[in-house]
Formats: C-alpha cells, structure tokens, sequence
C-alpha cells in the first residue's frame, strides 16, 4: 500500500504531517498508476517529498465525487447562511495553523517566511469575505406586465473544475474556492506541480471544518496530463485558471468541446509611469515592490517602468540604491531576507535567459541579471534583481513576460508617447502611473488598456476589489463582488399569474 503521509522536519525546525495523496470524496487515495511528482525545496534543490499525481482516470472520480455531492441533499439541503458559517470556520481553522501553513509555503516554493504568512493571512481574509457573501447572492424581481411575476434566481454552476499557479499556492486557491463555496458549487481544484504541498495540508481542514464529502477534491498532477483532463471532463461545468497566456489559450480551446463557462487569469507585462511631478521616494517605494515582491512572480508586476526624461536618471539611480538595501538575498527561513530563490530550476533558467537576452539585443544591463553570489551554500536557484535600462520596444525583454526580479526602464518625454507605449502590448492586465497632478491621474487611467490601475502605488491589491485583465491578461474577473458572478449563472423564471381578466 502506497504511502499517503510522511512525516516532515521543516528547515525552521517544525515537525508535521504532510499529507502526499490525492484528496477524493474527503478520503486520501493514492494514484491509480502508482506515479508521484518530487517536490524540490528551492533554496536548497534537495527534495522534500512526492506526491500522488492524478491520471486521467483519477480527475474523473474526482470530477464524479464533485457531481455526486453538487446534486446531494446534503450539500443541496444547506442554506447559505449556514454554507457561509463553515467557511468562517474554515478560515478559523486557517488562521490557527498559519505557522504550518507559511512553514511549508516557504519551503516548497522559497518565498520568504514573512512573506508567507502574509499570504495565509490573505487565505483566512479571503473565507471570511466570501463566507459573508453566502447568503446575499440575491436575484431580481423585475416588472414586465400585470399578467405575470418575473424574477431571477442566483444560482450554483455546478462542478467547479480549478487550475492555480504555483506563485501564491494556497491564496490562488481561496481566491477560487471562496466565491466557488459560497455560491453553492463543488469542486475539483488541481495545484501546481511545484507547489502541492501547502493545499494538500489544508485539505483535512476542510474536513474539520465539516464540508461534506466531494464538495472540494483536491489533486496534484501534470498540466498536460491531469489538468487536461479536467479541462476536457464532460461533467466538470467551468473551469478557472491562473498561469500562463499560452496554457490559458489551450484550455479555452479544450474547454470549447463542451463550452464550459471559463475564468481565466493570465499574464502581463504591465507598465508603471512615473511623472516629473511624482512624489520620488514614494514612486521608488511603489515601483520597488511593484517589480521586486514575491521575486517578481506576480502576473500583476509592474515589469516595464516608463519615467519622464527630466528625472529619469535620477530615479534609476535612486531605485538601484533602494534595491541594494532591500533585497537581502538569503534563506526564506532567515528573518532579514527579503528576496528567496525563484519557485523552480525552470524558472530560474528563464529569467537569467531574458538576461542574456537583453545583452545581445543591445540593452544596457544596469544592475544583477546573474546568480545571485550572495546565495547560502552556493545553491537555490537565487538570482541576483536586475534593472535593464534604455529598453527598446522591439526587443523581448519589453515585450514578454519574465516573471521575475528582473525590471526595464523607458524614457518617455511626452504624456501622449508614454500611454501609447504602455499600451503597446499583448497584455492587459495591471497598470500604475506616479504623479502629483490629480487630473492628469484621473485622466490617464482612463485612458490605459487595463483591467487595473494603482495611482501612486502598485500591486496595492485588495481581495475586495475586482481583480483581472483584458485583451491577452484573461476573461472575468476574480475578488470582490465581481468574484460571485463567475460563480454562479442567473435563471430568469416567467411566472404566468393565470390572470382571467385581460389588462
Ligand atoms: P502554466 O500556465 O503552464 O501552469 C499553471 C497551471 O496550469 C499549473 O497548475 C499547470 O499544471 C496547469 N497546466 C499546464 N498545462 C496545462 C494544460 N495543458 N491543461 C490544463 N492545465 C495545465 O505555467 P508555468 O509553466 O508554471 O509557468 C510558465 C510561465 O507562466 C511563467 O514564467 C509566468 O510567465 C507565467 N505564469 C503566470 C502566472 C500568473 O499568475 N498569471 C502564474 C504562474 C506562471
Ligand atoms: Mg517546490
């Protein structure tokens, strides 16, 4: 009998029991082919465990234990004040294993510990929200004439199949399975080859929390593979997706064969603006964080800065200082690190590539753009923040999406050039403009191509708000009120009050 446990000794010290299995109809089971997938400790390169990965046959009993409990009374029978009530203790529960919780994120994907706790703080917010949103999912009454009663109805989609990225693991998956759960859905949520570990852990929280069996199914597994085969499962009625624009194309085509309704959340390339007139250490601060958090792998990074010319030099050189002193490179276990290694060997090769990429198209590399030296032991994939200046718009390093703590900084001269530039691109997901003018801001976040704008800040996200893309960055949105709508579909019913009388 396969294991579906093992116990763990964390890099701080902590013992737990990590759970490895897949997690089906409340139970733990083990693949049907036998494989796993290695989890690697990024900072280190040594393996921590491997997990179950899902064949095909796997996400269809997970997809069946998800339609099972979507059509059962004991799902169907709960109210939404009384769904909303396990959320909250859901998020209870979160919330008092956030030390386990952030322990494990920070090993399996290398983000600062600090910065992981951060993280669960927003996975408890995040249930909590949306377990108050699970009884006020209310429809409309709406006149049309004396001889019937017209009204809608909010309800559940049904089997919920969601895809998460491996940057943010277990918030990725509470900004899906809040508005999910409180909407009456079920699910089968599939994590992200690097990072299994810290949704695998919450999973028996959920069981605590008292959701019936087959409400959440948790697997691990291949995107090609399983997450394939979730996209293409004819019970599985949506599906939502965070990663990359090409897998996202891939799973619109695939999701097409039984036109399941889709959310998608995928990349950016998105621009920040600074104007002469802009608060400087406030701008430094923002686009700092903007580029330089979670080591820049956030699809929402402000990745292309244009400043004005009349401060351009001045600010480049004052945003390398203020790198130099923030990002401590080190082990995410260390109290004073603030940048960990990127999530995978993959990851790693990619960003150092659009290094070398921008040298040989000419760019000047400013600072970094090489492994780190200041990485513990000589290991992890580290790479030290890179700032590549007077960036051209044909070459790759403006245009593509890198994904990590790697910025370009373009001139600009005129406010006309600079919304053009920020809009020439593919991507639509976030944007940022610095300026003291208020009008001006006003008026050009109206005018940038976004499904966002910070205004002297960046990456100020807030789980109560609206949060996605247009053009290549996605479809729908996730968070906030808006997060409900991708959850449930509307039914209009007709009633013909049987009136005898004509009016
Ligand atoms: P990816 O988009 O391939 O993976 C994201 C998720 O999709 C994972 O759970 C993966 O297993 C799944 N997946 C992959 N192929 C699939 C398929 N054919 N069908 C169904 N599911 C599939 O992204 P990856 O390879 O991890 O990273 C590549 C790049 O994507 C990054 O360098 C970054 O630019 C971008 N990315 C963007 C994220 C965002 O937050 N928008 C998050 C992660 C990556
Ligand atoms: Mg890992």
């Amino acid at each position: 009998m396969p294991r579906l446990t093992q116990t763990i000794t964390a890099p701080n010290g902590l013992k737990y029991e990590q759970p490895i299995g897949l997690f089906i109809n409340n139970q733990w089971v083990s693949s049907s082919d036998g494989k796993t997938l290695s989890c690697i400790n990024p900072a280190t390169e040594n393996e921590i465990t491997s997990v179950h990965a899902a064949t095909a046959e796997d996400v269809d009993a997970a997809a069946r234990a998800a339609r099972v409990a979507f059509e059962g009374e004991e799902w169907q029978g709960i109210v939404g004040t009384a769904r909303g009530r396990l959320m909250l203790k859901l998020a209870d529960l979160v919330e008092s294993q956030q030390h386990t919780l952030a322990t494990i994120e920070a090993m399996d994907n290398g983000k600062p510990y600090s910065q992981a706790l951060g993280d669960i703080e927003e996975v408890f917010s995040v249930f909590r929200y949306y377990g108050g949103w699970a009884d006020k999912n209310y429809g409309q009454t709406i006149e049309t004439s004396r001889a019937k009663f017209t009204y809608t109805i909010r309800e559940p989609i049904g089997v919920c199949g969601q895809i998460i990225p491996w940057n943010y693991p277990l918030a990725m998956a509470a900004w899906k399975l809040g508005p999910a759960l409180a909407c009456g859905n079920t699910v089968v949520i599939k994590a992200a080859e690097q990072t299994p570990l810290s949704i695998l852990y919450f999973a028996n929280l959920l069981v605590e929390a008292g959701f019936p069996p087959g409400v959440v199914n948790i697997i691990n597994g291949l995107g090609r593979e399983a997450g394939a085969a979730l996209v293409q499962h004819p019970e599985v009625d949506k599906i939502a997706f965070t990663g990359s624009t090409t897998t996202g194309k891939q799973i619109m085509k695939m999701a097409s064969a039984t036109m399941k309704n889709i959310t998608l959340e995928t990349g950016g390339k998105s621009p920040l603006i600074i104007f002469d007139d802009a608060q400087l250490e406030n701008a430094v601060k923002w686009a700092h964080y903007g580029i330089m958090g979670n080591m820049g792998q956030i699809c929402t990074s402000t990745s292309r800065v244009f400043v004005h010319e009349n401060i351009y030099d001045t600010f480049l050189q004052k945003f390398t200082d203020y790198v130099s002193k923030i990002n401590v490179i080190g082990d995410p276990f260390d109290e004073k690190t603030y940048q960990g290694p990127q999530v995978s060997k993959e990851q790693f090769d990619k960003v150092l590539g659009y290094a070398q990429s921008a040298k040989e198209e000419g760019a000047s590399i400013f600072a970094g753009g090489e492994i780190a030296q200041s990485r513990p032991n000589g290991k992890g994939y580290f790479i030290s923040p890179t700032i590549v200046s007077d960036v051209q718009p044909h070459m790759k390093v403006y245009k593509e999406e890198i994904f990590g703590p790697f910025v370009v900084f373009v001139r600009f001269s005129s406010e006309q050039d600079v919304i053009k530039m920020a809009n020439d691109t593919e991507y639509g997901l976030a944007s940022a403009l610095c300026t003291s003018d208020i009008t001006r801001a006003h008026r050009v976040a109206g005018k940038l191509k976004a499904g966002m704008v910070w205004i002297n800040s960046s990456n100020s996200s807030d789980f109560r708000v609206p949060f996605g893309g247009v053009k290549q960055s996605g479809v729908g949105r996730e968070l906030g009120q808006a997060g409900l709508d991708a959850y449930s579909s509307i039914k209009a019913i007709h009633l013909n009050l049987n009136l005898t009388t004509s009016i």
